[in-house]
């Protein structure tokens, strides 16, 4: 079984979404650790709810950047952490970090990459005019937002849509692609090739 560490930095509606799968069966993995670098997180009580230890790291007392993710390398190996899975980690990862985890850190992001990298990216998309947006599970690499993409989806944007509404409609498909994502990983049908990510039947 596929061990998990989840990084969040929010609500954890993400993380809500894979825990619900692996009790539902859809999901054969086990979520080792939850670490958020935020102490007051609401994804922090929903991994308490089911019984996820959860390890708080914050940047205070750390010189670097790298002192920091050295840090969460070591929960993490200390978990024994297979697959690192980003959701709403509101941090940029160092080279090191993704180094020490090769192809084994995934991330999702509200847009269809590469349009849209970044923050605030359901304003974005509406002010560009676009008709569809999305989400994006890829895995991640040392550039913020570019890694190979494993699994997109797209949604309608309205005439009438708010960042708000737009995030919501994204947000629903976010929760069904990233355990389904994780599904893929663990059954090893994930092969990569360049920035390619291929799927095995
Ligand atoms: C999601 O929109 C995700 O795509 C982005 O951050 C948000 C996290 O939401 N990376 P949640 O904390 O999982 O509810």
């Amino acid at each position: 079984m596929l061990s998990i560490g989840v990084l969040v930095s929010g609500r954890g509606t993400n993380l809500q979404s894979i825990i619900d799968a692996i009790e539902g069966e859809r999901l054969d993995a086990s979520i080792k650790v939850v670490i958020s670098n935020k102490a007051d997180a609401p994804a922090i009580d929903r991994a308490g709810e089911h019984g996820i230890p959860v390890e708080v790291v914050t940047t205070e007392g750390f010189a670097s950047r790298q002192a920091f993710d050295e840090r969460l390398t070591g929960v993490l190996k200390s978990y024994g952490v297979e697959l690192v899975v980003l959701a709403g980690f509101m941090r940029i990862l160092s080279p090191g970090f993704i180094k020490a985890f090769p192809m084994r850190i995934i991330n999702i992001h509200p847009a269809l990459l590469p349009s849209f990298p970044g923050l605030d990216v359901q304003k974005k998309a509406i002010d560009y005019g676009v008709k569809l947006s999305g989400c994006t599970v890829h895995f991640v690499s040392e550039e913020v937002d570019t890694g190979p993409i494993i699994l997109q989806t797209a949604v309608p944007v309205l005439d009438d849509d708010t960042p708000e509404s737009l995030a919501q409609r994204i947000l629903k498909e976010e929760h069904r692609i990233y355990p389904e994502a994780i599904r893929l990983f663990s059954e090893g049908k994930l092969e990569v090739k360049g920035r390619r990510v291929l799927i095995k039947k």
